[in-house]
């Protein structure tokens, strides 16, 4: 069968290259896909990215499964679309999707349906959301309602720093009309892991645990990211915490939305902290996989993935069974010059390691032609090892990080501390 990846990220290379190594499939198509997945062997990109053309492209092709990998194209619609044609997708629909594309949505569903999550108000009018902060006070946290590719969140230390994020978003429209709502939430502390399941609308099936590093700098420091490192599995998602994490917040979560009449088919991420007691709860839903937890995720999954998302197509994922490989995967990424603010695109990527069977260099931020490589975005590789211990995945990944060269290029050097730490 042919299989359509949509998107252009170190996700939806892993994707793409974890489907083809299904026997059942014989090309992936990704669109557009970026310089890695251009030349890996069984992949082909297709630069489509209007949606009812890339569904005229599917029916032409006769593609037999469709996976998209990041929200827009579902906030979009493409689930709904391709539905309507009788394409098979595998993603939620624009309304499931509003889980992630609407914190109003997805705050007020955690509320009703009673599932862990920091206490919050919405708001539309600066002058009451700057009263609101006044009286819970500092630390506190504003978000912009809608999409605003990870920065429409400001952890603020103080009632200035909350007020001028209030403003920066109702006031001065910083996020458009992603940023015409806000919702301010208490501040939790903790540990951040990232909890990612496949849903067939009823039955969760989960994914490795995985933890990411959001800020720009080692130990945790500089800007927010999309996520500059991942690595699977997360030591502090205990075996009790996580039937925790599923009873408490997945399955209601599932369970919540079908209720609601929007049944939630797709890859579900919840975002947790984890606070010093060991109680999770949710800081945000995804509605889709991580990026760049697919990399070592998709790294360590043994199954064929075309027949976990099939049982998730047909209701199934109850009979589904996930085989992991037992090590550790960690993935670095490389970022451009400027990234997060100003990424400078079209530096030549000169020197690239090679994969083998344990370390793939999954791009993001790339493009080829005529045969040359060049960055084209912010993130531009994930460079994915796997390892007995996580010491051993990191330094692997790591000795192939120095064989990368392009003008620019930033990567931290802590990748996986947090698993290193004693418990
Ligand atoms: P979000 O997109 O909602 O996950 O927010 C992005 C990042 O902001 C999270 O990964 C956390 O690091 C931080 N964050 C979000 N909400 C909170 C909160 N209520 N308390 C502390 N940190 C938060
Ligand atoms: N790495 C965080 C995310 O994909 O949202």
């Amino acid at each position: 069968m042919k299989v359509l990846v949509i998107g252009s990220g170190g996700r939806e290379h892993a994707l793409a290259w974890r489907l083809a190594q299904s026997e059942r499939v014989q090309l992936v198509y990704v669109a557009p896909g970026n310089g890695g997945t251009a030349t890996d062997p069984r992949l082909e990109n297709v630069p489509i990215t209007d949606l009812p053309a890339l569904a005229d492209f599917v029916e032409r092709e006769g593609i037999a499964l469709s996976v998209v990998g990041p929200e827009a194209p579902m906030a979009a619609g493409v689930v709904n679309l391709f539905r309507a044609r009788g394409l098979r997708i595998f993603g939620p629909t624009r309304e499931a999707a509003q889980l992630e594309s609407s914190k109003d949505f997805a705050k007020a569903f955690m509320q009703r349906h009673g599932i862990p999550t920091a206490q919050y108000r919405t708001f539309t009018d600066a002058a009451a959301a700057r009263a609101y902060v006044a009286e819970r006070g500092a630390p506190i946290v504003v978000k912009a309602d809608g999409l605003a590719a990870g920065k429409g969140v400001v952890v603020a230390q103080t009632v200035a720093e909350a007020h001028a994020a209030i403003d920066a978003m109702l006031v001065d429209n910083r996020f458009g009309t992603s940023g015409a709502r806000v919702v301010i939430e208490d501040f939790l502390a903790g540990e951040e892991a990232s909890f990612i399941v496949m849903s067939d609308g009823r039955h969760a099936l989960a994914l490795a645990t995985s933890q990411d590093h959001k800020r720009l700098l080692d130990g945790d420091a500089g800007p927010n990211t999309g996520g500059m490192g991942a690595y699977s599995p997360a030591p502090i998602v205990t075996p009790a915490l996580h039937a925790r994490v599923m009873r408490e917040i997945i399955l209601p979560t599932i369970h919540g939305m079908a209720a609601d009449g929007q049944n939630y088919v797709g890859f579900l991420y919840a975002g947790l902290m984890i606070d010093a007691a060991g109680n999770p709860k949710t800081l945000e839903f995804n509605c889709r996989l991580g990026d760049p937890e697919a990399q070592p995720i998709l790294a360590r999954m043994k199954s064929d993935l075309v027949d976990l998302i099939d049982a998730a197509l047909d209701g199934k994922l109850d009979q589904a069974e996930v085989e992991w490989d037992r090590r550790t995967a960690l993935a670095v990424v490389v970022a451009a010059h400027g990234y997060p603010d100003a990424p400078r695109k079209g530096d030549a990527i000169t020197r690239l390691p090679a994969d083998s069977d344990d370390c793939i260099v999954f791009h993001a931020g790339t493009e080829r032609d005529d045969g040359k490589l060049t960055v084209t975005g912010g993130r531009v590789l994930a460079v994915t090892a796997l390892g007995d211990s996580v010491r051993a995945a990191r330094s692997r990944a790591y000795a192939a990080v120095e064989q990368v060269e392009f003008a620019g290029m930033q990567y931290r050097r802590d990748i996986g501390h947090r698993a290193l730490k004693p418990r």
